[in-house]
């Protein structure tokens, strides 16, 4: 077979009392009990490792904030205080608003730009950073080498979400991360099917990472793994597409009289640029626009009649998605002082000339309205 076998399991059956005793003397030597994984959910473990140079091992979790909320937990304790960037996906903010809070564990923003003054937001409690690069809605790139060197000379634990990149784009353990996060979910898995995270960590954070994710129960199905497998086999050819798409998409609406600015990290324009061109390999196929004006209820003109992008959460996979989004409900530490509204585009694998017609009546609908 080319591919591993789907095996599921809960029980595994021992030959003898000794078989039983050796695996309980070393419970990660071979099949022990599901919640422990089987060859599927290996192979996808081992594979992630392989693409994240400087990795001692990945755990899989049910959802991408599942990844999240682990990673924390394995590397926090009461009277800690975590930085998260003011960029982070919102579920990770309410995450550590709403749970590490009352368990005696202090959040505080901070500006994604901040690069080496992250120093400044520090205190002597912060254990962990999570940074996010770039944020899914803002597409901030952070200064990597520059904070995690900061935190590094403090003892600090750096954790990424990676999604946007994935290992192909960027890799964070070479750029001094201790452990770097995807919501496979998206672009890895690439059909909108399934929902699966995953923690790849360095040697000094594998072993917490690993107790962590099996003291809190964490399981995925073989049969996701081996869909997530399958993803993974196409990921590089549908990110090249992605990626081309994406940009022509971009580079179009940069030019287009609507549009005030257009947040995509590959666009020379872009802010972040520099930082984007140093440390990454290549892009990927979500960004934004922000428009020129007008409010949030007068992007339904623009988005309800778009004939190839769906309205909805995610990102990353075949189908082209369309989402505005207000980032002042959600920020805390930073503020964007925008002429209008901001919509999210993630760029399918359609036909790009589609997509940009269709973009195109969009936004003459939008125009007209003013
Ligand atoms: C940047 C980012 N990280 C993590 C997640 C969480 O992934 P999941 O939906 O699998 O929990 C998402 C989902 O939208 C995301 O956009």
């Amino acid at each position: 077979m080319v591919n591993p076998p789907v095996a599921r399991a809960s029980t595994i059956l021992f030959e003898t009392l000794a078989d039983l005793d050796a695996a309980i003397r070393d419970p990660d030597a071979g099949l022990y009990y599901g919640r422990r994984g089987t060859q599927t959910h290996w192979a996808l473990e081992d594979a992630l490792t392989q693409l994240e140079p400087g990795a001692a091992g990945t755990k899989l979790f049910p959802s991408g904030v599942a990844a999240i909320t682990t990673s924390l937990l394995a590397v926090l304790k009461a009277g800690d205080e975590l930085l998260v960037t003011d960029s982070a996906y919102e579920p990770s903010r309410t995450f550590a608003d709403h749970l590490l809070a009352p368990l005696g564990i202090a959040a505080r923003y901070y500006d994604p730009r901040c690069g080496a003054g992250i120093v400044d937001v520090m205190s002597e409690k912060t254990r962990a950073i999570l940074l996010e690069s770039p944020g899914s809605l803002s597409f901030e790139i952070q200064d990597l080498p520059a904070i995690t060197q900061v935190a590094r000379a403090r003892g600090i634990t750096t954790i990424i979400d990676n999604t946007w990149a994935t290992p192909l784009r960027l890799q964070p353990l070479a750029l001094g991360v201790d452990i770097s996060i995807q919501a496979l979910t998206k672009y890895v898995a690439g059909h909108s099917d399934l929902l699966m995270g995953s923690a790849t960590a360095t040697p000094e954070l594998w072993p917490r990472l690993k107790a962590a994710t099996y003291r809190l129960g964490h399981h995925v199905g073989a049969d996701d793994c081996a869909l997530v497998l399958r993803g993974l086999r196409t990921l590089a050819l549908r990110l090249d597409r992605h990626e081309q798409s994406a940009l022509a998409i971009a580079r179009w609406l940069e030019s287009h009289p609507a549009v005030d600015r257009v947040w995509h990290p590959a666009l020379p324009s872009h802010p972040d640029h520099a930082l984007f061109k140093r440390d990454f390999a290549g892009a990927t196929g979500l960004f934004a626009i922000v428009l020129k004006q007008g409010s949030r209820p007068h992007t339904a003109a623009l988005i309800d009649g778009l004939r190839h992008f769906g309205i909805g959460f995610s990102w990353g996979g075949y189908e082209s998605l369309v989402l505005p989004v207000e980032l002042d409900r959600i920020r805390t530490a930073t503020r964007t002082d925008l002429p209008g509204p901001i919509i999210r585009l993630s760029i399918g694998l359609e036909d790009v000339d589609d997509l940009i017609a269709d973009l195109d009546a969009g936004l003459a609908r939008y125009q007209a309205q003013f």
